[in-house]
Order: structure tokens, then C-alpha cells, then sequence
């Protein structure tokens, strides 16, 4: 009996209890933010034209759904103390705006926060969770990125339930993306309240460059070593969105970017300017061969193979006993390879090799393969079924 009574509080003050509800993100999440290209300068028409890039395109058509707007869309609470958009930047408010977005056959996305204010001062959730719920139901919102600015003395596994139980309780399914950057460890706990859970602090558009605040692609990588076992279906691992198109990352650099995130199983939120990409973006973003292998039915998150310096290998099972395998090169010189897949990745049976960036069949697995990896770039492939 008494261990009985131990048990029910031990899981009330874990706040186990939140039940997120299942089956709403099965694969990892796909679509864009608009965050890491525009920051605060969001508003109205650019969000509906981002929506009509996203069909046009081909992002949509490739399984990217969800249209996110990020910190700045909130200016205030009102009397009763519901969320107020900024009516200068939102003037037909939210739900016109989402209605817009599911006009186009895709989700909406909205942003907050777990404190008191969000990371740019504006109203925050802390205190308004059921309120805050309750209004991204009525607007017609799919998916809610929370923050973790101003929490106080709060901690994140006891504060994030709260919106999480609140979110469960309505008809309309939400994604709930955790996104405090990795501190308490939230792949321990995330998977029992979000989908999915930011592991480190926020990405910059660069490959492999210094900084503490934000961290290059490499770095982040490095911090999702060991992690794997944390994710699967409903519970993503997220090492922060793309920053494909950004910045001065080369056609190579956006390759490895890409199909390193889709080997770690990671959320693919695109995070550039969608109406104005070269066609060398827009084939990285919309690569259906390399997309399936993020969103691979089987829900394993990727992880390091081998590594030996400046050559790494990532490998990620799929389903029907197939391997998706990453070749990196991390320095800044090119490098001559000479793989031979079967003995380097100990396989029992014999596959055939597709490059899928190439979209070829370069051989079979029992056979070598000689190749010039270019500076930071990958080589990606299936080991598939014959
Ligand atoms: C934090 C998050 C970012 C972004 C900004 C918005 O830094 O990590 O992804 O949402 O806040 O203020």
C-alpha cells in the first residue's frame, strides 16, 4: 500500500501526468520558420508569400507542411488577458492568417514562450498557459515552439508540462516544440511532454566557425553525439533549424548541412528567404531521396560510426533492414577515399550504393568505392535492397 502511495507522487511531482497527445508528429516535423533569416521583422503578407513559395516551389509537394511564425507576431494581452497580435504587422490578426496558410493545404505554426517574456520581450506564457491554449485553438495553430527567456527560478521540467497538459486537453492536435537549448538535459524528460526538444543553443549560418551564443553546423553536430537513443516517433531530438540558403554556406556546405540533419532525424525547418532561393537551394531543400531517410518510417535517429579526425561516418538505420551512410569531411583540404562498405560498416549482406545527391547507383556493397570528398562536403548514400 505504502509503496503504492509513493509511487502516484512520485509521478505527480515528476508531472509525468501532462499526456501529450501521440501520433501528431510520427516522422519529424518539416517546414519552415522565420526565425533564422528575418528575426523580428515579421509580418502578414510576408508569412502568406512564404506560404505560396512553400507550394510553388516544390518544397510542399517534397513533405515540408508547416508555415511557423517565430518571436514578434505578439505585442500584448487585453483585458481579459488573451494574446494580442501587433495590429500593425498582423492587421487581419491570426486566424485570417492561419486560415490563409491552410488555405495553401498547409499547417500553421505559432511562437512562445515558458517565462514571463519571450527572448524579445514580448508577453510570454507563464501564468496564461490555459488561456494562451485555449486562443491557438480558436486561430486554427498546429504547431507551438516555447521558448525559455525569462523563467525565473522556474525549471524547465516542471514549467514546460504546464503548457503541455493545458495543449492536451483540447480537440485540436499541436505540436509542442520544447526549445530550451539543451540546459537540464531535456532529452531525458522531453519525450514525456514534446515532440520534439532543442539540444543546444541557437545555429548560425556557418559550417564550421567560432562563437558561444550561436555554433556553426559542426558544432552542433558534435553535441548530438550520443543522443540517438533518446529519439523516436513523437519525440524528436532538434539541433535547431536549417540555415540552408543562409549566410555564405556553399552548395557543398548546404549538402553536408542538409543531409547530416536528415541522418540525425532532426526536424527539417527551412529557415531562409522561400521566395527568392537559387535552384541550387531549392534542389538541397526539396531532395526526396535524402528526405526519406529523415522521415524513414522506422523513427531511428543516426549517429556516429567512425571518427577519425577530420573523416567522420554517420549511419542510420531505415526500415526493411536497409542503411543510410554520411561521409564527411570536416577539413578544409579535399580528401581521396577508398571505402569499401562491407568491411567498414561490418555488413552481413550485400546492398546496392545510391548516391543520393547524384540520384545513382554508384555500385555494390561488397565492392570498394574510390572517391574525391571535397572540403566540407558529404557523400550520402543508401545501402539499399537489391
Ligand atoms: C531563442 C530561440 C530562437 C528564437 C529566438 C526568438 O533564441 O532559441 O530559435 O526563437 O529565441 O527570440
Amino acid at each position: 500500500m505504502k509503496w503504492k502511495l509513493m509511487l502516484i507522487l512520485f509521478l505527480l511531482g515528476s508531472n509525468l501526468l501532462a499526456q501529450k497527445k501521440t501520433n501528431v508528429a510520427p516522422t519529424p516535423p518539416m517546414g519552415w520558420n522565420s526565425w533564422n533569416y528575418f528575426a523580428c521583422d515579421v509580418n502578414e503578407d510576408m508569412i502568406k508569400e512564404m506560404a505560396d513559395a512553400m507550394v510553388e516551389s516544390g518544397m510542399a509537394d517534397a513533405g515540408y507542411e508547416y508555415i511557423n511564425i517565430d518571436d514578434c507576431w505578439q505585442i500584448d494581452r487585453d483585458e481579459n488577458g488573451k494574446i494580442v497580435a501587433d495590429p500593425d504587422r498582423f492587421p487581419n490578426g491570426i486566424k485570417a492568417l492561419a486560415d490563409y496558410v491552410h488555405s495553401k493545404g498547409l499547417k500553421f505554426g505559432l511562437y512562445s514562450d515558458a517565462g514571463r517574456l519571450t527572448c524579445e520581450e514580448r508577453p510570454g506564457g507563464l501564468g496564461y498557459e490555459k488561456i494562451d491554449a485555449e486562443t491557438y485553438q480558436e486561430w486554427g495553430v498546429d504547431y507551438l515552439k516555447y521558448d525559455w527567456c525569462h523563467h525565473g527560478l522556474h525549471k524547465a521540467k516542471k514549467l514546460y508540462p504546464v503548457m503541455a497538459a493545458e495543449l492536451a486537453k483540447l480537440d485540436r492536435p499541436i505540436v509542442f516544440s520544447i526549445c530550451n537549448w539543451g540546459w537540464g538535459k531535456p532529452w531525458k524528460w522531453g519525450g514525456e511532454i514534446g515532440h520534439l526538444w532543442r539540444t543546444t543553443p541557437d545555429i548560425k549560418a556557418c559550417f564550421d566557425c567560432g562563437g558561444f551564443f550561436r555554433l556553426s553546423v559542426l558544432k552542433i553536430l558534435d553535441k548530438q553525439v550520443g543522443l540517438e537513443k533518446y529519439a523516436g516517433p513523437d519525440a524528436w531530438n532538434d539541433p535547431d533549424m536549417l540555415e540552408v540558403g543562409n549566410g555564405d554556406l556553399t552548395d557543398d556546405e548546404n549538402k553536408a548541412h542538409f543531409s547530416l540533419w536528415c541522418i540525425l532525424a532532426a526536424p527539417l525547418i527551412a529557415g531562409n528567404d522561400l521566395r527568392n532561393m537559387p535552384k541550387d537551394v531549392i534542389e538541397v531543400l526539396t531532395n526526396k531521396e535524402a528526405i526519406a531517410i529523415d522521415q524513414d518510417p522506422l523513427g531511428k535517429q543516426g549517429y556516429k560510426y567512425k571518427d577519425k579526425k577530420d573523416f567522420e561516418v554517420w549511419i542510420k538505420p531505415l526500415e526493411n533492414d536497409e542503411w543510410a551512410v554520411c561521409l564527411l569531411n570536416r577539413s578544409e583540404e579535399k580528401m581521396d577515399i577508398n571505402f569499401n562498405w562491407q568491411k567498414e560498416l561490418n555488413l552481413k549482406k550485400e546492398y546496392t550504393v545510391r548516391d543520393l545527391w547524384k540520384h545513382q547507383d554508384i555500385g555494390k556493397s561488397s565492392e570498394s568505392y574510390q572517391y574525391e570528398l571535397p572540403s566540407h562536403a558529404v557523400l550520402f548514400v543508401r545501402l539499399q535492397n537489391p
